[in-house]
């Protein structure tokens, strides 16, 4: 079995804290991202030789991106395996302002990036018999979140779903299909997202008082594209400090 993963919006954030993961567990990782000068940087951080990564520029909202993806990935190593949806627009701005057009911008590029990142590349990984995918939702789309808006959130509930009709869709031809629902994780995004006079208050909310670790969801990254996780699939890992309990 080789060990190739793709990760979208890789260039800043979770998605290098992915890739790192992937690496260290002996992948050889496509980064990808909208900004090819982040990939590359990333690229260039985590693997200076280049020898086991690939820096691509993927518009996660454009299906031609990721048969063109497809097609590099192929090219450079024979396979792909193994699948981050993780690229996202995350916003703020409160309910009532939120304008036709934002909502459309978020929810469009957030569901559309998943619905395509599954259908293109999960049908390629369903043709060769096995595969790997994980979505990245959000603890947001379970509660509708604290500090993003509802446009963010409503597309992240739409992941969780759509990971659902893809894990079906794939199931019997050795594609896994699931979800990762974060709380927030110490990361740039939690910190533009949250003033820093409103963190003591977030952290007094969040059962465990602390942050999440983007790395650890890296690992469960890992975990869940093992071969061996055949049997989850469909499924949300809620990685959320006791924030939502099912
Ligand atoms: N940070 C958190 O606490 C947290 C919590 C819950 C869920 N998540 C989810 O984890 C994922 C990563 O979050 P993050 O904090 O690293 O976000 P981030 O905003 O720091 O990074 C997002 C990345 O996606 C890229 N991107 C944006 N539009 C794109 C497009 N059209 N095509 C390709 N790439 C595009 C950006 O360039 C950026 O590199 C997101 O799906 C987010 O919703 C994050």
């Amino acid at each position: 079995m080789s060990h190739i993963a793709l990760v979208t919006g890789a260039g800043q954030g979770l998605g290098q804290h992915f890739c790192a993961s992937l690496l260290r567990a002996g992948y050889s990782v496509a980064i990808t991202d909208l900004n090819l000068e982040a990939a590359q940087a990333c690229a260039h951080q985590l693997d200076p030789g280049g020898e086991r990564t690939l820096a691509l520029q993927l518009d996660a909202g454009s299906k031609a991106d990721f048969e063109a993806g497809l097609d590099q990935v192929l090219a450079r190593f024979g396979a792909l395996n193994v699948v981050v949806n993780n690229a996202a627009v995350t916003k703020t701005t409160p309910l009532m302002q939120i304008s036709p057009e934002e909502f459309d911008a978020v929810v469009g590029l957030n569901l559309r990036s998943v619905f395509l990142g599954c259908q293109v590349l999960g049908a390629y990984m369903a043709e060769t018999g096995y595969g790997r995918i994980i979505n990245m939702a959000s603890l947001a789309g379970q509660n509708g979140g604290t500090a993003t808006g509802a446009h963010y959130a409503a597309s992240k509930g739409g992941i969780v779903t759509l990971t659902k009709i893809f894990a079906k869709e794939f199931a019997a031809r050795g594609v896994t299909v699931n979800a990762i629902a974060p709380g927030p994780i110490e990361s740039a995004a939690v910190r533009a997202a949250i003033p820093v006079e409103r963190l003591p208050g977030l952290l007094a909310n969040i059962p465990v008082q602390r942050l999440g670790d983007a790395d650890f969801l890296g690992d469960l990254i890992v975990q869940l594209a093992r071969p061996d996780a055949y049997f989850t699939t469909g499924a949300t890992w809620d990685v959320n400090g006791g924030l939502f309990m099912r």
